[in-house]
């Protein structure tokens, strides 16, 4: 069993993470696979309370339980159970699948961020079914809004504020700066991050790319650029998390994997739009646009179309780096300041 759970894991890391940062440690034992944040890997400025860390940790999650469905095997999730000595995703497999997940499993190589503009063509109404019915999580509600209703132009106005917020701080941008690769030589010693021809950018040195994000990007020609790419897509879709805590913001992450592997398998494309979510304020006031009830946060908003043509992939750190050991744990000072944050 253990080689056959093992060998799920490259399905996990093609899940999608903010700043593909890879926020994710794996241990593999007999039955089980355990899935542990990666402290090292967080994104204070854009993700102080951790939740897209958490977020990215479901999509690895998720794309573990559709892997093992295509192998025959069924997954019992345990949520950072009380008797593990560091928090984690406990996932014991057994024989026998309970749902075909045929076209989900091979939608995982196809999905990927693009951040391109769309063809503008509308995704009909049972397509749009279909994504929200895979949403697997009661935890997690997910709202829909067509691009072409004029109901949704607050929304792309709160993109907008968000993406002049984030543009207009010098520590955002620092943070996003230090995770993109700007030359191919970067993206092929890093493994993670943004690479610079996925953000549809030509390969630069570390110089001049960061010469280019701190002096001739601007937040008002960066929110122009968003705000066409919106309104080149068809859909916008807001995954709510239901409360506010790290249960949720894992389930999250699988809601949104499920609903992207589910669009990815229609040829249906994504990109984040989440400033929004991510700049605190603001996400306050879209929850209370949206009529949330007192606790509930819209953590995620992605924008789906139809794409011009895709992107080059965004790169993976091999396995080897995310498979700890048997029996390491993380150090004591990683874990203090994971606790601390
Ligand atoms: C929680 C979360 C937040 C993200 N936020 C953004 C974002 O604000 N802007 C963006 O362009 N991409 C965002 N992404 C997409 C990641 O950058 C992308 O998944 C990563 O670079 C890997 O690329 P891939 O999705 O093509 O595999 C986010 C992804 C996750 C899971």
């Amino acid at each position: 069993m253990e080689s056959l759970v093992e060998a799920l894991i490259p399905y996990a890391v093609r899940a999608p993470s903010g700043h593909n940062t890879q926020p994710w440690q794996f241990t593999v034992e007999q039955d089980t696979i355990r899935i542990y944040p990666d402290p090292s890997r967080r994104l204070p400025v854009v993700d102080p309370d951790d939740h897209a860390l958490f977020i990215s940790l479901g999509c690895a999650l998720e794309n573990l339980v559709v892997a093992a469905a295509q192998q025959g095997l069924a997954a019992r999730i345990d949520y950072f159970p009380s008797g593990e000595p560091e928090e984690c995703l406990r996932v014991r497999f057994s024989e026998g699948a309970d749902e075909d997940t045929n076209a989900l499993f091979q939608a995982i190589p196809q999905r990927q961020s693009n951040r391109g503009t769309y063809d503008g063509k509308a995704i009909n109404d049972s397509d749009l079914a279909r994504m929200l019915e895979a949403n697997p999580c009661d935890s997690v509600a997910v709202r829909a809004f067509r691009v072409s209703d004029p109901k949704i132009e607050p929304i792309i106005g709160f993109v907008r504020e968000g993406n002049i917020a984030q543009f207009n701080d010098p520590a955002f941008v620092a943070e996003l700066v230090s995770w993109i690769r700007f030359s191919r030589r970067e993206v092929s010693t890093r493994q993670d991050g943004l690479a610079a021809a996925a953000l549809g950018f030509p390969s630069v040195p570390r110089w001049l790319g960061n010469w280019i994000m701190t002096t001739l990007v601007k937040p008002d020609g960066e929110a122009a650029r968003q705000d066409k790419a919106i309104r080149s897509s068809s859909l916008l879709l807001i995954f709510i998390a239901r409360v506010n805590d790290k249960r949720h913001w894992v389930d999250v992450g699988r809601s949104f994997e499920r609903v992207v592997l589910t669009a990815a398998s229609l040829d249906i494309a994504h990109a984040h739009v989440n400033m929004p979510c991510e700049v605190e304020p603001i996400r306050r006031r879209l929850a209370t646009h949206l009529g949330l009830e007192p606790g509930e946060q819209p953590l995620l908003l992605i924008r789906l179309g139809y794409a011009r043509k895709r992107m080059p992939p965004s790169p993976r750190r091999p396995i080897d780096q995310v498979i700890r050991e048997r029996g390491a744990a993380m150090t004591g000072s990683d874990l203090e300041e994971f606790r601390c944050a």
